[in-house]
């Protein structure tokens, strides 16, 4: 059969190079994807995220079996319900279910009705109702454009000065357009974070092993936040209750209400959590698979990806196995000056082979066919070995063999699972 993936990060990297490797694909398109894909066998489309009825003409003279949606925009904007509504088939959430990302007032009041555990909040509109209930709670607090801001539009802030020019920024100044037209206010929790991913369609789900992003720009979780600077799989030094109390106190009863609310859910669900002396809270959730945990959760996967799919769509039950040894670590590259203001145009150091993947995002070839730097995150390392520091020293000597000029990366990626 042949598959389409839509996006163009190492997320869909990762997705891509995996259907690439089952026996029962053909060919796997990505639209719009990156060259760095191209070397893998994966097959570049010319088609934007937004271009829905392109992508869809596309599925049909392709005869293409389902399709992978990757990122957060294409499901909000409703790709999924353009692909059913010209019978087509599509893994991922549609716009009414992938809700519970792109507005985190829906998610909130989704956890309220259905008892999920977070941080406790108030929804405003008005800055002044919101400064007066800032004022009232206190510091540290979390103030939180409502809309998909590309995870930049948190504020942790540790005063109440910062936490009102948060919200003045959001609400008066407009700071994130009409993703601040509202903000969530919330309770700041203390903890330790990680990601717990399942295979949705329904109630039905298969869990992954967990895994936990590294947010912040720069070593020790300082500096800006972005997209994600790093990765690993599984958090073994978590205990398993605490994934099974995540399970049934979160994911069962958020899928149960989806149902129940008449907004099944479908695909990939991202519950990002806080462990604390409560007991794991709900961060947020996301309507697809995260960047970068996609890159060291999919290369654990040992059953067959496209198949697995394939049943999950059908209604069957997959059987979807997993690596059960050793972690699973990635560092990502990013363009100096990345979150903020970069350079493009950096030449890349050559694909690595053998024990350590190279997954590509911000790449593109130049005119002479050499991969140069085109995006904030550029690549990420991955490698799977017995342990955390095994995997650490594996990538860090690949990365000073590097020529990284003009790139940056952290240093301390996996650091937590060692202390
Ligand atoms: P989000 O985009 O909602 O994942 O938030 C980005 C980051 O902000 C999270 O990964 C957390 O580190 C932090 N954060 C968000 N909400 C809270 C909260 N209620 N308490 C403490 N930290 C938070
Ligand atoms: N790794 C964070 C995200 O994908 O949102």
């Amino acid at each position: 059969m042949n598959l389409l993936v839509v996006g163009s990060g190492g997320r869909e990297h990762a997705i891509a190079k995996k259907l690439v490797a089952s026996k029962v694909v053909d060919r796997v398109f990505v639209a719009p994807g990156n060259d760095g894909m191209i070397a893998d066998g994966i097959e570049l489309l010319d088609i934007a995220i937004s271009e829905h009825s392109k992508l869809i003409a596309f599925a049909q003279k392709e005869a293409i079996s389902w399709t992978f949606v990757g990122p957060d925009d294409a499901l909000a904007a409703g790709i999924v319900d353009a692909f059913e509504a010209a019978g087509l088939v599509a893994f991922g959430p549609r716009k009414n279910a992938a809700e519970l990302e792109w507005s985190k007032d829906f998610a909130k009041s989704i956890m309220k009705k259905y008892r999920v555990p977070t941080a406790r909040y108030e929804t405003f509109s008005d800055f002044e109702a919101a400064k007066a209930y800032i004022e009232a709670q206190g510091a540290p607090i979390v103030v939180k454009a409502d809309g998909l801001a590309l995870g930049k539009g948190v504020v942790v802030a540790e005063t109440v000065e910062e936490a009102v020019a948060a919200a003045q920024d959001m609400l008066l100044d407009h700071k994130f357009g009409h993703s601040g037209a509202r903000v969530v206010i919330e309770e700041y929790l203390s903890g330790e974070e990680f990601s717990l991913f399942a295979f949705v369609n329904g109630e039905d789900f298969y869990l992954m092993p967990t895994a936990q992003d590294h947010k912040r720009a720069f070593d020790g979780d300082k500096g800006p936040n972005t997209g994600g600077m790093g990765a690993y799989a599984p958090v073994s030094h978590l205990p398993a209750s605490v994934v099974e109390q995540s399970v049934v106190e979160i994911i069962r009863p958020v899928l149960k209400g989806m149902v129940a609310e008449g907004r099944p859910y479908l695909g990939v669900l991202y519950a990002g959590l806080i462990v604390t002396d409560e007991g794991p809270k709900v961060i947020e959730f996301n309507a697809r698979f995260g960047d970068p945990e996609t890159q060291v959760i999919l290369p654990r996967l040992t059953s067959d990806f496209a198949e697995n799919i394939t049943d999950l769509l059908a209604g069957r039950v997959p059987n979807f196995t997993w690596l059960e040894e050793g972690v699973t670590l990635g560092v990502v590259v990013a363009s100096a000056g990345y979150p903020l203001a970069y350079e493009k145009g950096v030449r890349l150091p050559e694909k690595t082979s053998g024990d350590i993947k190279t997954y590509y995002a911000g790449a593109s070839f130049n005119t002479n066919q050499e991969l140069v730097s085109n995006g904030g995150r550029v690549y990420m390392l991955v490698t799977t070995q017995g342990t955390v520091s095994q995997a650490q020293k594996t990538i860090y000597q690949q990365l000073e063999e590097q020529d990284t000029t003009g790139l940056f990366y952290r240093t301390d990626i996996g650091n937590k699972a060692n202390q």
